[in-house]
């Protein structure tokens, strides 16, 4: 099994590049079915969860090609099926948003239900209650495959979201981009990905306004048409870095990132005792001493990700005091990694959506398991921090959703490298 392994202790100084947001790519993929001519997609990382978005429009007759490592042409002309296949779609969340796009697009969508991060429940009852409201008609077979189609035409509606959903919110906008007349969104999602969508939609010629707010509004147009368009920078990926820099006392300058999409990270490594210095694309964080305790509740954006809670409790770990931190936003806690912390020497007590944690002088080294992607990432970062040898396993995880991190925090000083088994040499990346 292919594994990082990470000799801690090294203060990470220097700079790292980020790559574009995989959440924004994994429905800005998709929703180039809607358009009539190719779409030209930049800025896209290269993570497994894009070339698997990629695999899936291939796989469904579109053509595609890559000018270059972060650059996708699809010509979605050639599609002619209403159906993604399981398999690939089984292995990434995302993979829901065909369902939204193919509604826009041919008004009906045979899609498995969605794989991803296993945080307890993930229900989809907005996303169907969404297209419900639009005109759709949906059931599951016993396969696992949700069938929605509109029997006559899809038509705008009002729609209150009963939670706030970063998927439900997209996967409506992209149905309603197409549907005749306005569609509103009430208690809609305001993360940057929204409205990377929402940008990439006006640019095919749609009309939507208000992404960013809770209140959405669409009008649906006949057409959509093909484009060139770059996506944002990866907030998660660059907070990531962020607390990386905080986890080995470091000078680390983030670049090419949205310093308005970190405010909620930024402002709790401030309380922590971390100088965070914001440029015009980059921030610089510097710490010098004993990291604070401090509290977080993660939240719909504005406020603190969720995507980055097992990062802070990791750096939390070692702060001087007790924290808390509540997971705000999924229900079964997404607090499993904490058992391969408290191997490493944390002191953390989880009930229900609080885990306590009561800061150490020092985490150890040890073999550790990626348990899903936020988790294993904050695994590295626990090996960054720890004294020793840290064996990260179950990396395809992270690979999932970061880009190069091997050689990215390798340039920024820390002592890691991946140690590749024989037998998982090129699984998985037949995909792009
Ligand atoms: N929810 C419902 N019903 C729904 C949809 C969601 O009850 O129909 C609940 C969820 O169970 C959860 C809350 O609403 O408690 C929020 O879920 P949301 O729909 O916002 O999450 P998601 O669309 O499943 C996306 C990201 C996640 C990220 C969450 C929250 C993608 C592909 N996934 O998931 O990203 O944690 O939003 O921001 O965009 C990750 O990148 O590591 C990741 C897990």
């Amino acid at each position: 099994m292919d594994k990082y392994v990470i000799h801690g202790g090294r203060r990470l100084c220097g700079s790292v590049e980020i790559n574009g947001a995989k959440n924004a790519a994994v429905a800005i993929l998709p929703a180039v079915i809607l358009s009539d001519s190719p779409c030209r997609i930049e800025n896209l990382p290269d993570i497994s969860d894009v070339k698997n978005a990629a695999y899936i429009l291939e796989e469904m007759g579109a053509a595609v090609s890559y000018p270059d490592r972060h650059t996708m042409e699809i010509d979605p002309r050639p599609i002619a099926t209403h159906t993604v296949s399981a398999g690939v779609a089984r292995r990434m969340r995302g993979s829901y948003y065909f369902i939204g796009a193919l509604l826009g697009r041919c008004r009906r969508a045979l899609v498995p239900l969605p794989g991803g991060c296993d945080f307890g429940v993930r229900p989809i009852d907005q996303h169907l209650k969404g297209f419900e409201a639009l005109g759709c008609e949906h059931s599951l077979d016993n396969g696992g495959m949700i069938s929605v189609t509109a029997p006559h035409d899809l038509h705008g509606a009002h729609i209150y979201l009963d939670v706030v959903s970063v998927g439900a919110t997209m996967n409506i906008m992209l149905t309603a981009a197409k549907a005749l007349g306005v569609t509103v969104i009430e208690n809609a999602a305001r993360e940057p990905h929204v409205v990377d969508l929402a940008n990439f939609l006006n640019t095919m010629g749609a009309d939507i306004r208000g992404a960013g707010t809770d209140t959405i509004k669409i009008h649906g147009v006949q057409q959509l048409r093909g484009g060139t368009y770059a996506i944002i920078p990866d907030q998660i990926e660059a907070g990531t870095y962020m607390l990386a820099a905080a986890a080995t006392h470091g000078d680390v300058t983030v670049k090419n990132v949205t310093p308005k999409h970190l405010e909620s990270i930024s402002a709790k490594l401030v309380e922590m005792g971390v100088t965070v210095e914001e440029g015009d694309d980059s921030v610089r964080v510097v710490c010098s001493g004993q990291l604070r305790k401090c509290n977080v509740k993660t939240l719909p954006h504005p406020g603190f990700p969720t995507d980055m809670q097992p990062q802070i409790t990791t750096l939390l770990t070692t702060a001087g005091g007790i924290s808390m931190v509540t997971e705000g936003i999924f229900s079964g806690g997404r607090f499993k990694y904490v058992d391969e912390l408290r191997n490493m020497g944390a002191k953390i007590t989880v009930e229900g959506s609080l885990a306590v944690v009561e800061g150490v002088p020092m985490l150890k080294g040890a073999p550790v398991r990626a348990l899903d992607l936020r988790a294993g990432v904050a695994m590295v970062l626990a090996g960054l921090m720890a004294d020793g040898v840290t064996q990260v396993e179950n990396i395809k995880f992270i690979e999932r959703g970061y880009e190069n991190i091997v050689d990215k925090l390798a340039g920024l000083g820390a002592d890691i490298h991946l140690q590749r088994t024989p037998d998982s040499y090129g699984s998985n990346y037949r995909l792009g």
